[in-house]
């Protein structure tokens, strides 16, 4: 059987708190052998979708009008089995990185029209980062998983300490201030935990 790969995505301009958080889940998930790409914005200039409607003309599943930074990951996007996808909270909702990157996925439906089920047997699940402890984790959180839904990717569970996902209080700290925010870091435990297990069922 070919073994599973997850991507893992930071959602941060910055390697910091997100990209910390990111990899506490992430070390849980390659406990288990399971291989591991990370993607990050930082230093990654891109243009946003104007919705010019060229890829679906096209049948591309890249943007065709730009080439910049992120060319490329939207048909690397389709190889994995399951993402685990992370935003610091902008504002109480995702970065406008990953905003802009999903919307550069529009040719997602392209798939999906011709196989609803492109994305049936794959999995994701979210991680949120915020300043304050009551910034807009959860809001985040359901972004990130309606985006999965979306695509029909399976939405995966952190259980009990971490039901719709890993919610993280940085305290505008960086990465310090993930690994001393002691439930976010049980949290990231249990849903990297969970991931692993739904990649191994
Ligand atoms: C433009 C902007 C908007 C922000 N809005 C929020 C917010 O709504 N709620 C919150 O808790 N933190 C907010 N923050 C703080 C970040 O979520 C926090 O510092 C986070 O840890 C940054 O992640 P990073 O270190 O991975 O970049 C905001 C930060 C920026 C730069």
């Amino acid at each position: 059987m070919k073994s599973k790969k997850l991507l893992a995505i930071s959602g941060s301009p910055r390697k910091a708190a997100t990209y910390r958080a990111l990899e506490i889940a992430v070390e849980e998930i390659r406990k288990k052998g399971i291989q591991v790409d990370i993607w990050d914005f930082v230093n990654k200039k891109f243009n946003l979708c104007i919705d010019c409607g060229r890829c679906l003309k096209e049948e591309s599943l890249e943007c065709v009008l730009h080439d910049d930074a992120i060319t490329g990951w939207a048909s690397r996007f389709v190889d994995y089995d399951g993402y685990l996808i992370a935003s610091p909270v902008y504002d109480v909702n995702i970065t406008a990185q990953l905003q802009g990157f999903f919307n550069r996925m529009r040719s997602n439906w392209l798939l999906l029209e011709k196989n609803p089920y492109a994305y049936s047997s794959k999995m994701g699940a979210a991680i949120a980062v915020g300043g304050s402890r009551y910034g807009g984790q959860e809001l985040v959180l359901n972004a990130i998983n309606n985006y999965y839904l979306s695509l029909g990717i399976k939405v995966v569970s952190g259980g009990p300490f971490a039901y719709v996902g890993a919610g993280v209080w940085s305290k505008d700290q960086k990465a310090e201030g993930v690994d001393l925010d002691t439930e976010g870091v049980q949290s990231l435990r249990a849903l990297g935990a969970s991931v692993a297990k739904a990649m191994q069922e």
